[in-house]
């Protein structure tokens, strides 16, 4: 049995903010972002939290579908923005929609959560344990991100991507292979100090600035461009997949730099890679669902196009999905 997605819709929020607007108060420029990470604007929500942005885009993709919210069976949410600690916002997802039969949870796998969370859910749909799961990928970026600082705050944007899994009715389509890996050695290079049981809030952990990001993006760089390169074509030599067989290669947006680099030892060309982190930076868990859900409402994404979705994230987390698209717009 084969897990497929059956539906998909992503959610920005209105409000861009282009290079310019950190121009204006910190020691960066237009140029440095662009040529240093691909990134010309991205979007922050005003007001609301994750689940705020997860609700158009859960409506939506049920919408789509036809289905009502009882009809879910389990609801999964891939973030590192949770609304709160605890309950999961699946729950707050699960309410807000009225979701009445389902249950679900979490999951933390920061830039590779929507990976995580795809394999995930297609096991608990193969095994029969569940018959459908809405996947939420989304994350509120700047609700963990220090303004003042050059080195982080450009980087971000915040977004939601959600979709529908369920059985296919035709095994050729759905997710067929997936590389998944964690490294927590990498930890202590891409992480939030505080807020958790290591280091609960405290006047100092907020003077000390240690509720943000904390990056040391060199080194993660460096992971990255090895780490998402191999998997994806260690998913093409297992699955014996040729650069021509492959439609679309659907990367994590964190730095064009890292996707290029993917690409190229994927031998795809620059018009095979779905990119779009010009306009909305990196939203973490969203940016995979956001481009699938684009690519799909653009008329470029097919059923039958052979799909490679890679990712590299804090963890370190990383791994590729090769999946047969099979749905049409
Ligand atoms: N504007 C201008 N200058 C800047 C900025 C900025 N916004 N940010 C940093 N600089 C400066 C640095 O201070 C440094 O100056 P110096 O040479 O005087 O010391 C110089 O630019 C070069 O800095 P680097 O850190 O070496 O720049 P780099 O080319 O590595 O780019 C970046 C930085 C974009 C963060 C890159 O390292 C990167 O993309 N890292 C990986 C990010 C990633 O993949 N994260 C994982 C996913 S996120 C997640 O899981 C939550």
């Amino acid at each position: 049995m084969t897990a497929t997605i059956t539906s998909i819709a992503h959610y920005l929020p209105p409000d861009v903010y282009p290079n310019s607007y950190f121009e204006k108060y910190l020691d960066t420029s237009d140029e440095w972002i662009k040529a240093r990470t691909g990134i010309s604007e991205r979007r922050f929500i005003k007001d609301g939290a994750t689940s705020d942005m997860i609700i158009p885009a859960a409506k939506q993709c049920l919408e789509r579908r036809g289905f009502k919210p009882e009809d879910i069976d389990c609801i999964i949410v891939a973030t590192v923005t949770p609304d709160h600690m605890f309950p999961a916002t699946a729950c707050v997802v699960q309410n807000k929609l009225g979701a009445t039969n389902a249950w679900g949870f979490d999951l933390s796998a920061a830039c590779s959560g929507f990976l995580f969370a795809l394999v995930t859910a297609a096991s608990l749909v193969e095994s029969g344990t569940v018959k459908n799961v809405l996947l939420c990928g989304a994350d509120k970026m700047s609700s963990i991100l220090n303004f003042e600082d050059r080195a982080q705050a450009v980087l971000f944007g915040d977004g939601a991507g959600v979709v529908l899994l369920e059985k296919s009715k035709d095994k050729e389509y759905g997710i067929i292979d997936h590389i998944l890996h964690i490294d927590g050695a990498g930890g202590p290079y891409l992480h939030q100090v505080a807020g958790g049981s290591y280091k609960p809030a405290s006047i100092d952990t907020v003077t000390n600035k240690e509720h943000y990001i904390y990056q040391d993006g060199q080194a993660v760089f460096k992971a990255a461009v090895v780490g998402m390169a191999d998997v994806s074509l260690e998913i093409m030599q297992k699955n014996k997949l040729e650069s021509e067989d492959v439609a679309w290669l659907v990367p994590h947006q964190a730095n064009l730099r890292i996707i290029a680099a993917t690409a190229n030892r994927m031998g795809l060309d620059k018009d095979k890679v779905m990119i779009n982190i010009d306009r909305y930076g990196n939203t973490t868990a969203g940016t995979i669902p956001i481009c699938l859900s684009e690519w799909l409402d653009m008329g470029k994404l097919h059923k039958g196009d052979r799909l490679v979705l890679s990712s590299f994230g804090a963890g370190f987390t990383w791994g590729a999905i090769y999946l047969r698209w099979g749905m049409n717009k």
